[in-house]
């Protein structure tokens, strides 16, 4: 009696443990922002599309409005593939290619630009330039701007860093015409304070030529620094790895650095990360175009005292497959890479992983190379209802009542 006892005792807990952890696992996505808010870091949108949709006619669909995060100070995350992923409420508006900023003093958090469209369609509307999460309120909102420039309507493959006195600033990019012609790209400098809510746009004479896919890392010292992307001067030119943007957010000025040392390949769809050694380091990427071929090497680390370019020694079977379109943040001495497209298929597959560096000794903390392609994979498309609520997924709360019956019957049973 008490063996069948703790049998169904041991069934019943197993089914319950088992239904309630089916938990919000996100789909594989390339184009997505990330951030880090405190030990949390944050992933949004993105497109959740398959490769037909980006072979030409390039046509963006599934793009997502999600918005979710995992908790870095949850060490299992460095042992496990299956984080606990938590989801947060979703933008207005599905958006690729966007970039987005953190108020370090209240977590808000900015979204500027990108491809937007009605979430999960590839209806291509236009809403807004800049959207805002405020924590407190739990929502998104438009935020009220003076001075805004409506060149900047549609600006996308920018990127955004933002300083202590609460300025971001976003350099050049590309945008659609209104009338679906070519795109026209920019350099202009343009600056958003968030204390103020004011913008303004810098036409600068030196500046480098309009230019989109870069990285931006801003240091403590106020300088920018720019790397890869394309110029786009009457066709699109590789930016050379060799010369370093440079911008000075105190005097509005560019500069150029020379960069010798290792040889390092031009590159669009790429990510950096400042470490605690002042060293910028990036990752991944695709030659010219997010269909590009791979880059080499994946990984280089730029020292900005010597600017000398280093390609650190990993053993060759201790890498990931390389990304492009991916994002990365610097947390303590790690680098998390997540999502984006598998570089060396050419598109053919989408990411759903993520990857740990160690940025002090150079290994890979994870290294689990699983893909899959989005294509036929099952969503609970419909089945998710649209939850606002940071704290909890999707499937703890209604779950755990199912299984109340069952216990009522082991107990009128066994005791
Ligand atoms: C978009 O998502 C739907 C539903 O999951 C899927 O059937 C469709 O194939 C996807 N479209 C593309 C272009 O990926
Ligand atoms: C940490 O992650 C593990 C594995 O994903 C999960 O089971 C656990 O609930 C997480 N802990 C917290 C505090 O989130
Ligand atoms: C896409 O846009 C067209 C034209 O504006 C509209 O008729 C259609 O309903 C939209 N589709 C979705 C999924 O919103
Ligand atoms: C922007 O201004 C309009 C009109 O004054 C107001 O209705 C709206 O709530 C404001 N939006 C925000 C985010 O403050
Ligand atoms: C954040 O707070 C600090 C200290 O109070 C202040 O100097 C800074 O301007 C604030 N930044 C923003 C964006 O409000
Ligand atoms: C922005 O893009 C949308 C979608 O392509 C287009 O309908 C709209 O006219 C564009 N707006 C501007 C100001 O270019
Ligand atoms: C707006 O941006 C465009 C493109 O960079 C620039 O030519 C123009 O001078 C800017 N307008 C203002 C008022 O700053
Ligand atoms: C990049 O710049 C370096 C130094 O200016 C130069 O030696 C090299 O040939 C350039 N590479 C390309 C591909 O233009
Ligand atoms: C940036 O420009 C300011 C004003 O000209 C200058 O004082 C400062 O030294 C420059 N910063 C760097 C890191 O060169
Ligand atoms: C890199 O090499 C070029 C050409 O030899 C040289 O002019 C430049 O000063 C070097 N840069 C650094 C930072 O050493
Ligand atoms: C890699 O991840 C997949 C799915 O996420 C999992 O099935 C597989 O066991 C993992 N492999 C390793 C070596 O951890
Ligand atoms: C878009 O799709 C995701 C996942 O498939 C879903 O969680 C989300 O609720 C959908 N959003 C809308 C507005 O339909």
């Amino acid at each position: 009696m008490r063996f069948i006892q703790l049998v169904f005792f041991s069934f019943s807990l197993l089914s319950y443990l088992f239904f309630v952890s089916c938990q919000y696992v996100p789909n594989p996505r390339l184009g997505q922002s990330s951030a880090l808010i405190g030990t949390k870091l944050y992933f949004f949108g993105g497109s959740t599309a398959d490769v037909s949709s980006l072979i030409t006619p390039r046509v963006f669909a599934n793009i997502s409005n999600e918005v979710f995060y995992f908790d870095l100070s949850n060490s299992s995350l460095f042992n496990t593939v299956t984080p606990t992923w938590y989801k947060d409420v979703e933008m207005p508006i599905g958006s690729l290619h966007h970039t987005s900023c953190v108020n370090p003093n209240d977590s808000a958090v900015f979204i500027f630009g990108g491809r937007q469209y009605l979430p999960n369609s590839s209806n291509s509307s236009y809403y807004s330039p800049v959207y805002r999460l405020d924590h407190n309120k739990n929502s998104w909102s438009i935020p009220n701007i003076t001075g805004f420039n409506s060149t900047f309507t549609n600006r996308t493959s920018i990127k955004a860093v933002i300083d202590i006195t609460g300025k971001i600033f976003i350099f050049g990019g590309g945008r659609r015409s209104a009338t679906g012609g070519d795109p026209s790209y920019y350099n202009d400098m343009n600056i958003f304070d968030i204390t103020s809510m004011s913008w303004s746009t810098l036409v600068i004479s030196q500046a480098p030529p309009p230019s989109y896919s870069y990285t931006a890392t801003l240091f403590p010292s106020g300088i920018i620094v720019y790397i890869g992307g394309v110029d786009y001067i009457s066709g699109i030119i590789p930016v050379n790895m060799s010369e370093i943007r440079t911008f000075n957010t105190t005097s509005f000025t560019w500069s150029i650095k020379s960069a010798n040392g290792s040889s390092i390949g031009s590159r669009v769809g790429h990510s950096a990360v400042l470490n605690q050694n002042g060293d910028i380091i990036i990752y991944g990427g695709s030659e010219n175009d997010i269909l590009g071929p791979q880059v080499f090497p994946d990984l280089a680390v730029l020292n900005t005292n010597s600017w000398l370019w280093s390609i650190p020694n990993i053993p060759v079977s201790n890498i990931p497959q390389a990304l492009t379109f991916h994002s990365a943040a610097l947390y303590n001495n790690h680098m998390f890479v997540a999502f984006g497209i598998i570089a060396s298929t050419g598109g053919a597959l989408v990411n759903k992983d993520y990857y740990i560096l160690d940025t002090q000794k150079y290994i890979w903390v994870t290294t689990n190379n699983s893909v899959i392609t989005t294509q036929g994979s099952s969503k609970s498309q419909g089945s998710q209802p649209n939850k606002a609520d940071p704290s909890s997924n999707n499937c703890n709360t209604i779950k755990p009542l199912l299984y109340l019956p069952l216990f009522f019957l082991y107990i009128y049973i066994f005791i």
